[in-house]
């Protein structure tokens, strides 16, 4: 059975939930293995939205285990509330969910010391999404981070805590100190530890004996390539690994058994927050990439940064994570316009480069642009390839050219139904 890693080969938010949802049909076990509460996966069946942050967006496929594997940071309100919108909407059981032991908890403190770090920055600021991440990750390699089980034990947070964090004094400690802020109530924690207690367990063990059983098991990703911690565009990038590659730290599992990498890319760009975004447009086109793809950021009318598709930096993806086949999403966003164009370099003072410069971020790059010709009509009720206008199949082989990987799967809109495989089940 393959076991199968699906990340994002962009600057997070490709539709990688919505791709973890549809290849879900077919497996028996879904493992998230990064990022953390910082991450919006959306899943639309039936047109009923269902957004998850840190439960695996496999949850809406019965019978499937989901796995939050020690490589996620959890933050236990969110997560606890999560299970509980999914309990009450979908039915959701719990006994469903295993997270791995060793998984850092994101404190009150972390998302307090993000969320005053990014206002005192002011026009300096990352962008981040505010939910702690960087200090989370600061004190788990400061080794003054919280694993999930002794979080869950009171005797730990009432005790061994402090000695924990009394080894040295991180950033997020000093806050608890100064401001004497509560990092642990037993009122607050009880149903926190009644949700998650049942739920902890060697999810590294579980995973590899469900390999070894011939089971298939699915592991996904967060953010995107570009926002990783070390190949991203430092310093604008998320304190995680969110290549391929980490899917085996994440969850325990060795490299040799992972046998096909899915890369999600949208059929343009978005970013978040600030850092470098090479083919970002402005006036018209941005108005119409923003608005046919609806992209502002979570639960805001704040739009996103919007550029055409960048095919340097979605090569330099494939290659870190050595992809297998691409699951290009949202292309019926593309459907109005006459022209698409897709970057194919970069320029800088008459000189071209066709891979990634090392200075990028650093220096102005222009982008070079080959333009495609529009399909001009709506692909959102295809279904195969066959139905897609003969434009938007040139696209899709373009793309395909560039890069060297097969795009195997399509989505041309939000719902289940809309996405499909190009060839075999397979
Ligand atoms: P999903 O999984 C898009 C971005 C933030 C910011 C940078 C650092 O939904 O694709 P952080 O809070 O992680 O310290 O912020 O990373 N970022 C994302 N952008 N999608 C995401 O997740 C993101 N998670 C973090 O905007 O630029
Ligand atoms: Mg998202």
């Amino acid at each position: 059975m393959p076991t199968t890693v699906i990340i994002g080969l962009q600057w997070g938010d490709e539709g990688k939930g919505k791709i973890v949802d549809f290849m879900a049909a077919q497996v028996d076990v879904v493992a998230r293995f990064s990022g953390g509460v910082n991450a919006c996966h959306t899943v639309v069946v039936d047109g009923t939205e269902t957004r998850f942050s840190l439960v695996p967006s496999g949850a809406l496929r019965p019978g499937i285990t989901l796995v939050l594997a020690d490589g996620v940071m959890i933050e236990p309100f969110n997560l606890t509330r999560e299970i509980n919108r999914l309990r009450d909407n979908h039915g959701f059981d719990v006994k469903r969910l295993l997270i791995g032991r060793n998984a850092i908890v994101t404190m009150p403190y972390h998302i307090r010391l993000d969320q005053a770090c990014e206002k005192e920055a002011g026009q300096y600021a990352i962008g981040t999404t505010g939910w702690g991440i960087g200090p989370t990750r600061v004190d788990h390699v400061a080794r003054q981070g919280v694993r999930i089980f002794e979080y869950l034990n009171p005797d730990f947070m009432k005790e061994g805590m402090l000695a924990r964090v009394r080894q040295g004094l991180t950033p997020a400690w000093l806050l608890v100190r100064m401001l004497g802020m509560l990092y642990y109530s037993e009122e607050i924690y009880d149903e926190i530890r009644e949700t998650l207690s049942g739920c902890i367990t060697d999810t590294a063990s579980f995973l590899n004996k469900a390999i070894d059983s011939g089971q298939h098991v699915l592991f996904e990703g967060a953010q995107g390539t570009l926002l990783d911690l070390v190949y991203g565009f430092y310093p604008y990038v998320t304190s995680s690994h969110t290549l391929a590659g980490s899917a085996c730290i994440g969850t325990g599992v060795g490299p040799t058994k992972i046998t096909a990498v899915v890369g999600v890319a949208k059929a343009y760009s978005t970013r978040v927050s600030r850092g470098p975004l090479p083919t970002e447009v402005s006036g018209d086109e941005r108005s119409s990439l923003v608005e046919l793809g609806q992209e502002f950021r979570h639960t805001t009318d704040i739009p996103l940064r919007v550029g055409w598709l960048d095919l340097v930096t979605l090569r330099y993806a494939v290659r870190l994570n050595t992809i297998s086949s691409i699951a290009l999403t949202k292309l019926d966003v593309l459907d109005a316009f006459d022209e698409i164009k897709v970057c194919v370099a970069y320029k800088r003072k008459e000189q071209v480069y066709t891979d990634l410069p090392p200075d990028l971020g650093c220096v102005e790059y222009e982008p070079v642009y080959e333009i495609l010709k529009g399909w001009k009509s709506s692909c959102t009720e295809a279904r195969g390839h066959a139905d897609l206008p003969p434009q938007a199949q040139a696209y899709l082989h373009f793309i395909e050219g560039f890069v060297g990987v097969p795009i195997r799967i399509v989505s041309v809109g939000r719902d289940r139904s809309q996405t499909f495989y190009l060839g075999d089940e397979t």
